[in-house]
């Protein structure tokens, strides 16, 4: 049985300007964890040490890092084909890993062992009545302006040279499960929303989205925010520094969730998300039409820059 991931740990970039991508991801709610001559970490409200993290250089996606449980992961992936050895994480929070370059050429991480650092104070937990629940009673709802308060990293989405190779990639490394696989026609799949095995635990309905794109690319990664309150005021703030706005504020089909994407300095898309769903392992995979993809519940039809 192959090692299962818990989450993912962080996503990996370089771009020619810290001093400019710190400000636009504090901008998007992220919070500097530690800043060298060449290389930004950023993190959220959770106790994870940083889950952005940018290296000085040319622009460019670099790659992504899985959470393992534990050490012992780690040991049972160095016996997978093109693993490296264990090797300690001279970065934040420190750890082990053992590194791969998965089928499109990214680099890939498993993780374990990290420091945890202290939890952040949330700004905007002050609950919503609706017409079914009203838990907000004798108090007012104000909610301060400024960034959303991204919480954690939730999800990326790679564009793959080939769907049904890299996804037997991942799965065998990192035990990862189908939610729904999306099909262009009957059984011809273009891709799979594919979330974290953690048995009877509920976990994110995606952590991992692969695309048959047909060649290797970036498409975005999403961060988690408190709640739909703090995915607005983030959305104000954002456009009110005139940053890139790719798409939103809608609701998804596959996943649920409330989303809204925005682009940094160098065209990299980051997505702001919350309330999707959550799924075990007595939900079975599903396959699903195309156009459930990129369809939404309600808000603006996806551009065609969406993933490119
Ligand atoms: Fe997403």
């Amino acid at each position: 049985m192959s090692p299962c991931a818990k989450d993912l740990a962080f996503v990996r970039f370089r771009a020619p300007d810290l001093d400019k991508m710190e400000t636009y991801l504090t901008d998007f709610g992220l919070v500097r964890a530690a800043r060298t001559d060449d290389a930004l970490y950023m993190r959220g409200t959770d106790d994870a040490p940083f889950f952005h993290v940018t290296h000085k250089g040319d622009a460019d996606f670099v790659g992504l890092a899985f959470l393992m449980p534990d050490l012992s992961d780690l040991e049972a992936l160095t016996s997978m084909e093109g693993a490296g050895s264990i090797e300690d994480i001279d970065e934040p929070g420190g750890g082990k890993r053992v590194v791969f370059t998965d089928p499109n050429g990214f680099r890939v991480e498993a993780v374990a062992d990290r420091d945890s650092v202290g939890a952040l104070p949330y700004l905007r937990t002050t609950p919503a009545n609706d017409a079914l629940s009203q838990p907000r009673r004798g108090e007012t709802l104000r909610t301060p302006a400024g960034p959303a308060q991204v919480k954690r990293l939730g999800h990326c989405v790679i564009n793959a040279i080939e769907f049904r190779t890299s996804e037997a990639w991942y799965k065998e490394r990192f035990g990862l499960v189908t939610s729904d696989e999306v099909e262009i026609e009957k059984d011809v799949p273009l891709g799979a929303f594919l979330r974290c095995d953690q048995g009877e635990t509920y976990v994110d309905h995606h952590t991992l989205f692969l695309v048959g794109a047909g060649k290797a690319g970036f498409n975005h990664a999403a961060f988690e925010v408190v709640h739909v309150d703090d995915l607005m005021a983030g959305h104000s703030h954002l456009k009110a520094q005139d940053y890139e706005h790719e798409w939103g504020i809608g609701r998804h089909v596959l996943g649920s969730q409330v989303f809204d994407y925005w682009r940094d300095p160098w065209g990299h898309t980051l997505e702001h998300w919350t309330d999707g769903d959550l799924f075990n392992n007595q939900t079975p995979p599903a396959k699903q039409p195309i156009d459930q993809l990129l369809g939404v519940q309600w808000g603006p039809a996806a551009p065609p820059t969406m993933g490119g």
